[in-house]
């Protein structure tokens, strides 16, 4: 991990078929190593955000560039060095993948197409595995699993990739508590480590105790983009998020 930074300019993003924007004139520059936090309502554009950082959403106006590269002509480039932990994902109950197969998937898109993995790859998979904490599920069929201990393997999968950016989406969906806690902590490793970390929640109750970047999202702009201690976050994301609660 070497750390990659992110560099919007007045972007717009568009969902195929439609003529209305999601994303509207987002600007915004993370540096190498910062811990970001998006918050802001449902609706709002975080999922939209995390995926046009990813090159994965065509971007219709303004430019958007990761870890130096412009997202629009290098999308494959820029998806290589960067992790995405998807919302809500689950896998089907009957794949046939075991929890190693799921972690060592992370480390196909830098393989090579019809290339075997190699010592390095079961190595960068044995420790990803070993930080999330997950050897006593290596073997087991990954659709039996919990939904949290899933949400560890995709962390894990993620991680095994090496990125120099993370982008995990409501990561603590589907955590207890003690778990969210040693999942912040992995989190805070990693960005300590140098990897640029922008994770979009609602949970505010486990965030690292380091300066956190801030990022709110309302109807497709940014209505806040600070810094702050993590403890006021929350307060912080509450009153920059609109409707009656505000
Ligand atoms: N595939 C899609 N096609 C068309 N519109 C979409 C698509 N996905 C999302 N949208 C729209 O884009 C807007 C932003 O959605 P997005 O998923 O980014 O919100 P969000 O902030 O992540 O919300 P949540 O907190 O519920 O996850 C919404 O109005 C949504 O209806
Ligand atoms: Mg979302």
């Amino acid at each position: 991990m070497v750390g990659g930074t992110i560099d919007l300019a007045g972007i717009y993003t568009a969902y195929e078929g439609s003529d209305r924007p999601v994303l509207k004139n987002v600007s915004t520059s993370i540096a190498s190593g910062e811990f970001v936090v998006v918050g802001g309502p449902n609706g709002a554009g975080k999922t939209t955000f995390l995926e046009s950082i990813n090159g994965m959403l065509p971007i219709t106006h303004g430019q958007a560039r990761v870890c130096g590269l412009d997202v629009t002509s290098h999308g494959y480039a820029v998806r290589r060095r960067v992790g995405y932990v998807i919302q809500n994902f689950a896998f089907d109950p009957l794949a046939p993948f075991t929890v190693r197969h799921v972690v060592m998937m992370g480390r196909y898109g830098l393989l090579g197409y019809g290339k075997q993995p190699g010592e390095d790859d079961r190595q960068a998979v044995d420790e990803a595995i070993h930080l999330l904490g997950i050897e006593d599920l290596e073997e087991r069929p990954i659709g039996k699993l919990s939904g949290g201990q899933q949400q560890k393997v995709l962390i894990a999968q993620n991680l095994a990739k090496n990125p120099d950016i993370l982008l995990l989406d409501e990561p603590f969906s589907n955590l207890d508590l003690c778990t969210r806690d040693f999942i912040s902590e992995v989190l805070t490793g990693i960005a300590d480590a140098g990897c640029t970390v922008v994770m979009v929640s609602h949970a505010f109750d486990a965030l690292p105790t380091r300066e956190i970047r801030i990022l709110v999202m309302n109807d497709g702009h940014l209505s806040l983009d600070t810094c702050c201690p993590a403890d006021e976050v929350e307060e912080r994301v509450r009153t920059h998020s609109g409707g009656p609660h505000a």
